[in-house]
């Protein structure tokens, strides 16, 4: 009895050092691949001249921290996407000058999407950098004081130098868009970290079963709940996003009697804003890049719609485009409980109550959140041009 017991003792502790990971089919494995690998090469983007440039980077880091971009001289980027926070700032809807309606996402990954914003409005980064700067609700700013501010200011004016190749030349509209183009190549450069989710897919892909018992047992069965509830058909990929959009059913009420139309909203600004890529900014001479905004169509479907966000490294939360979901259990108890009328897409629907059980919520909760580490601290800028 004695022996028997402290043998049950040997085996228990022996489990807690290595657990067995779940068993996975063929089918699985390859769901699990396709989030990977990470990171993946680094992004492109031919509609932007100076994309890569380390002197773009550079001069682009030091725009995204500069309040004087703003037209009181107190406001920057980094107001509202805040490096120790995801690139976000965990408030519910932004707060400019005004409050917005919409929360601010987070850059982490940005290079890699083709339509920008919650409701699309921007198709490449420059341009949707371009729209706080002008937004009067944001820094209310105009491109004759962007423009005055490369050309006279020494340390900004060398940076662009070393970015663009000569001085800031060309008219105001022009020198914008340079600052605009430098802000993306800095932003293209935030790449989120691997996480555990990352270690666990490529011990997956190796057939690496010590590995992959490294992985905590709630994760892997939170991963089998949502490769099974389908969540990969939006979130899908190595960003868990396909960039497109879509409706899950959150309330888009902004304030009573106004609606966030979203998508279909966004659809229409693209069309008519001077910096889409089929205006004279777009570097690209092939035109091949604007191919997407010339075919796009605003369907009545789009009302309601928005960009399905990554998971990656999505911050502490709150979620969703207006914050309406403050933590990952909100978001799991939503979709859970989600009521399918609340949907107003006419196409098939990928989105249905998947009515969890108490221990199935707390495992696809623990699965997201091995998509994400503690942000990475970040060291301050060099000076330009010391
Ligand atoms: C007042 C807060 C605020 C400021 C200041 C601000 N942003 Fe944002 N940012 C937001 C919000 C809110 C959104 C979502 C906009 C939308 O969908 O309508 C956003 C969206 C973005 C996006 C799109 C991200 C994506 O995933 O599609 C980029 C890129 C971006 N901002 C870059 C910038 C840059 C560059 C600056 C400075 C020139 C800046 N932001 C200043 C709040 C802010
Ligand atoms: C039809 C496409 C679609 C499917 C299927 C889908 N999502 Fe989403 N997801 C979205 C969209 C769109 C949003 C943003 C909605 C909004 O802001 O109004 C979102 C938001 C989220 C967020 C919040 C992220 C953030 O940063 O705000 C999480 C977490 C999430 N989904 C997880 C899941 C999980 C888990 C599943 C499977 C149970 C799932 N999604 C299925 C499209 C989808």
């Amino acid at each position: 009895m004695r022996w028997l017991g402290g043998a049950l003792v040997l085996a228990l502790a022996a489990s807690a050092v290595a657990q067995t990971p779940l068993q996975w089919s063929q089918e699985e494995t390859r769901a699990i691949a396709r989030h990977g690998p990470w990171p993946p090469p680094a992004p492109r983007d031919p509609s932007n001249r100076v994309a890569g440039s380390p002197g773009a980077v550079a001069l682009g880091e030091h725009l995204f921290n500069e309040p004087r971009l703003s037209a009181d001289g107190a406001m920057s980027c980094a107001t509202c996407h805040i490096a120790g926070r995801d690139w976000a700032d965990g408030r519910t809807r932004a707060m400019g000058r005004a409050e917005l309606d919409r929360r601010t996402p987070s850059l982490w990954n940005v290079g890699y999407a083709h339509w920008f914003g919650w409701d699309g409005a921007g198709d490449s980064l420059w341009s949707q950098s371009i729209r706080p700067i002008l937004d009067s609700r944001e820094m209310a700013s105009d491109a004759g004081r962007v423009a005055g501010l490369l050309r006279e200011d020494k340390a900004l004016a060398c940076g662009y130098e070393r970015a663009f190749g000569h001085r800031p030349d060309g008219d105001d509209e022009k020198l914008l868009v340079d600052a605009a183009k430098a802000l993306a190549a800095f932003q293209a450069t935030l790449v989120s970290p691997r996480t555990p989710f990352d270690a666990f897919r490529d011990a997956v892909v190796a057939g690496d079963r010590e590995a992959m018992a490294r992985y905590p047992l709630a994760a892997q069965r939170g991963l089998k709940i949502f490769i099974d509830a389908k969540c990969s058909a939006c979130h899908f990929g190595p960003r868990f996003t396909n960039g497109e959009f879509g409706d899950v059913g959150i309330p888009f009420f902004t304030r009573p009697g106004e609606v966030d139309a979203g998508r279909l909203d966004g659809l229409g600004k693209l069309a008519s804003s001077a910096f889409n890529l089929l205006g004279r900014h777009n570097d690209d001479a092939s035109g091949a890049n604007a191919l997407r905004t010339r075919h796009v169509q605003r369907l009545h479907s789009n009302f309601g719609e928005f960009r399905v966000p990554s998971l990656r490294q999505s911050g502490g939360g709150p979620f969703m485009h207006n914050g309406h979901l403050a933590t990952l259990e909100d978001v799991v108890k939503h979709y859970s409980e989600v009521n399918p009328d609340r949907l107003h897409s006419d196409a098939i629907p990928l989105v249905r109550p998947l009515a969890l059980s108490a221990e199935q919520s707390t495992d696809l909760v623990a699965f997201l959140r091995t998509l994400s580490v503690a942000p990475p601290p970040r060291v301050a800028a060099a000076p330009l041009c010391p």
